[in-house]
């Protein structure tokens, strides 16, 4: 069986980790195909290094770009890529602008798509990612779920019979790298000058956070406002807004590669971010999120008492809430998330 992989976008990368590994594991042909979406140092190449995974086979190097202009290049990009390589699977991975145009390329070149974490809705439609899963879970042929939420979302949209749920490849990783990086946190604490459990990592980087000047600004104030330091770890869509980032408890720092990024939240009070993928990373090392958003499509964080949605003012607050109670819990899988996608690969192909 040979699956072709496409990602371009640092949480691709980490979702990847673990299914290369599987492939790896299972003796699958395994082909891995980089838009170039991210293409920093920082937000691509120290994935790779850090988390063992394989040099892609192919570089696109589509690059920043509009919506429209990203997309497009990456569609007609990789055309030609599906039909050399002819796999039985185009695996595609969230919910990003490389994985829409992986999924369209795929389907029109009549190759098997499957999606990875597929089932998820923020329910808001301004969201760019919230269009990019909608319409490539209505394309694919096969649709791997990270959790019954996010298979009942797609039973309801008709698409029971093409999901099967695996659980979610993030914490697979999360988990083994947590395991790795165990002794590494005190060399990590000295080396940004904050003590274990007295400090927060906060990111912010979607656009409808960004974007907007004055919602930007807010969200500043009420991070600066956090009566503990705040180490904002700054994507390079939040340096080009070219706003003030350093601003009361703020810390700015470079973004970090996947093992320090767990490490430093494993040693945080606390994880204050609009991303998603963190929100499950600080639940998973029961680390209380706040969430700068009006939704979130992680609920289970927020029903198991984990988590915390923020509008801007409410930061400093919910950042200092008490901790909620212990759960043993498991909604995200039991760690074998992408052996079991690569077992349902072949068993439907
Ligand atoms: C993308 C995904 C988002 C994901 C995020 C993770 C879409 C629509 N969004 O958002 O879902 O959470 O990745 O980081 O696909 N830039 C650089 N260097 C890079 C990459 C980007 O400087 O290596 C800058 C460029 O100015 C670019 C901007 O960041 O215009 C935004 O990059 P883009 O890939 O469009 O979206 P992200 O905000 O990273």
């Amino acid at each position: 069986m040979r699956i072709l992989s496409v990602v371009g976008a640092r949480p691709q990368f980490v979702k990847l980790a673990p299914v290369a590994a599987a492939c790896t594991a299972a003796g699958v042909d395994h082909v891995i195909v980089h838009t170039g979406q991210h293409y920093d140092e920082l937000l691509s190449d120290v994935f790779f290094s850090t988390l063992h995974i394989p040099a892609p086979d192919v570089q696109l190097g589509i690059g920043s770009g509009s919506h429209a202009a990203q997309t497009g290049a990456m569609l007609t990009a990789l055309e030609p890529v599906l039909l050399e390589h002819s796999p039985d699977w185009v695996l595609v991975y969230g919910d990003t602008n490389s994985t829409l145009a992986a999924a369209l390329a795929g389907v029109k070149a009549h190759l098997p798509v499957a999606h990875l974490e597929a089932g998820l809705r923020s329910f808001n439609r301004r969201m760019p990612e919230e269009h990019n899963r909608v319409l490539t879970d209505h394309a694919a042929d096969l649709l791997l779920a990270p959790t019954q939420v996010a298979a009942e979302h797609l039973a309801r949209e008709g698409l029971a019979e093409r999901t099967h749920v695996v659980g979610d490849v993030m914490t697979d990783v999360l988990h083994q790298v947590a395991a790795s990086v165990a002794g590494s946190a005190p060399e990590l604490l000295r080396r940004f000058d904050v003590r274990a459990g007295e400090f927060s990592v906060a990111t912010i980087h979607r656009a409808e956070n960004t974007d907007d000047r004055d919602r930007l600004d807010a969200i500043l104030d009420g991070l600066g406002a956090v009566d503990h330091p705040v180490l904002l770890l700054a994507h390079p869509r939040l340096r080009a807004t070219g706003a003030d980032l350093a601003r009361g408890a703020v810390r700015v720092l470079d973004p970090l590669g996947y093992p320090d990024l767990v490490t430093l939240i494993s040693q945080a009070r606390g994880v204050i971010t609009d991303s998603g993928g963190l929100q499950k990373e600080a639940f998973e090392l029961r680390v209380p999120c706040t969430t700068v958003r009006s939704e979130t499509e992680w609920v289970e964080t927020v029903e198991l008492g984990w988590n915390q949605l923020a509008e801007p003012g409410q930061i400093a607050a919910a950042a200092t809430r008490p901790r909620p109670g212990a759960t043993s819990d498991t909604p995200y899988g039991d760690g074998h998330a992408a052996e079991r996608t690569v077992r349902a690969l072949a068993s439907v192909s």
